[in-house]
This record gives structure tokens, C-alpha cells and sequence, in this order.
């Protein structure tokens, strides 16, 4: 393989990719990818994150019933967002990551569920994007679909895992785009600067 780039240059370049070649991805690619996602940062090192990959007629699967999802929705006059159009991309990609967040353990009570898994969720979206960047480090481009939460509870029993929280998923492949980068609101726009006060 190609020289890895630098940090910088992986988090400079990583595009959201909805275009993928018709290429598989070797497996070993995969489980690296998955080695370095769960180095990810999370609360009190609980590593909530749940990971079941989907490769052929899985990804099939997935992306029809997204987009029977997105007809179903549609007939009842309902929006549907862009979920029939990441249904195309997960129909196209070679590989597609469901991430969830493992349920509540039991001694967490239950007036607290929320707020627990508002901190899991928080220590998965990081697990998701150091995914995304060891992807793109590693040649791969990916896409984060939160489309898939049109289907919580279908996704959680199709795939086993009905207790556990559905967070998102991860499409991965060979790009076949170069998109170009999409508008940021500059940081300094964003930021406030609260400098110490003169002594
Ligand atoms: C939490 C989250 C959910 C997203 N869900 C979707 C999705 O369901 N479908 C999709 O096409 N893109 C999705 N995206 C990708 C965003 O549209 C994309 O990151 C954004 O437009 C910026 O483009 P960039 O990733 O190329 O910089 C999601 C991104 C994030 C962070």
C-alpha cells in the first residue's frame, strides 16, 4: 500500500463519499479499521460501542428495506428526508458498519437511561469519527448514515440486538468521487475567546 498520509492530512481531506467502486475491501482492512475505532476516548473507558458489519447481501438487505422504509413514509404523506437517497449508497457500498450503543447495564436506574446513554452517545460519536478517519488514512471513503434511525426498532431485532441503542451507520468502500469540500463556518465564527482578565 501507499505511504499512510499525516493526521492533519487525514482530517484536512476526508470528504463524505456516496459514490464507491465496485471493489471489495479486504477483511484485514476492515478489522484494522475496527482496531483503531475502538482506541477512541469514551466515558469512564465504558467503550459502549456495539459493531455489526455487513458486507454483500446484508448491505442488500439493509438498503431495501431502507428504501421500503422511504415508500412506506411516502404514502402516508410523511417525509422521509434523504433516507431513500443513503439507501442508494448503502445499496452501492461493499461494506456497511451498524453501530449501536449496548443497553443500560442494570444498575443504572431507569430514571437515568437518558442521560446515560446521552454520554455513551457522545463517546460513540467519537469512536464514529476516528472510523471515518482511519478509513480515509487507510484509503478507504466512508459516509455516517443516521438515516438508518428511521428504522430502530426493524434494524435492532433484524440484526439482534433489540435492547441495545441503534446509533448509526457507516458505509465504506473504494470512493469512485472526489467531492469537493463542503462550506465550514469559519472557527473564528464559532468560537468565543473568554481571555484572562487583565491583572
Ligand atoms: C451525525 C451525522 C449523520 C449523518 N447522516 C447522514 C445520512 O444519513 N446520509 C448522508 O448522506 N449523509 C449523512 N451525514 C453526512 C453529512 O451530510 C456530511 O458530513 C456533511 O454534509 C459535511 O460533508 P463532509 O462530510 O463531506 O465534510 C451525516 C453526518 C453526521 C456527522
Amino acid at each position: 500500500m501507499s505511504q499512510i498520509p499525516d493526521a492533519l492530512e487525514v482530517i484536512r481531506e476526508r470528504r463524505s463519499i456516496r459514490r464507491f467502486q465496485d471493489r471489495p475491501v479486504p477483511r484485514e482492512l476492515i478489522e484494522e479499521i475496527l482496531d483503531l475505532t475502538v482506541q477512541a476516548p469514551s466515558a469512564k473507558n465504558s467503550q459502549p460501542w456495539r459493531f455489526v458489519v455487513l458486507e454483500g447481501a446484508r448491505c442488500a438487505e439493509l438498503a431495501r428495506r431502507m428504501q421500503h422504509r422511504a415508500s412506506a413514509l411516502a404514502d402516508q404523506g410523511e417525509d422521509s428526508g434523504s433516507l431513500a437517497w443513503s439507501a442508494q449508497v448503502v445499496a452501492q457500498a461493499p461494506v456497511t458498519i451498524m453501530v449501536f450503543n449496548a443497553a443500560a447495564p442494570p444498575e443504572i436506574p431507569v430514571e437515568f437511561h437518558n442521560d446515560y446513554q446521552f454520554v455513551m452517545t457522545q463517546s460513540t460519536g467519537g469512536a464514529i469519527q476516528t472510523m471515518l478517519l482511519a478509513a480515509q488514512a487507510l484509503g478507504l471513503g466512508s459516509l455516517w448514515i443516521c438515516d438508518v434511525l428511521y428504522l430502530v426498532e426493524e434494524i435492532g431485532s433484524w440484526l439482534g440486538h433489540p435492547e441495545d441503542v441503534l446509533i448509526a451507520a457507516v458505509s465504506l468502500g473504494y470512493a469512485d468521487e472526489t467531492p469537493r469540500a463542503r462550506p465550514r463556518r469559519p472557527w473564528r465564527e464559532v468560537t468565543e475567546w473568554e481571555a484572562a482578565p487583565a491583572p
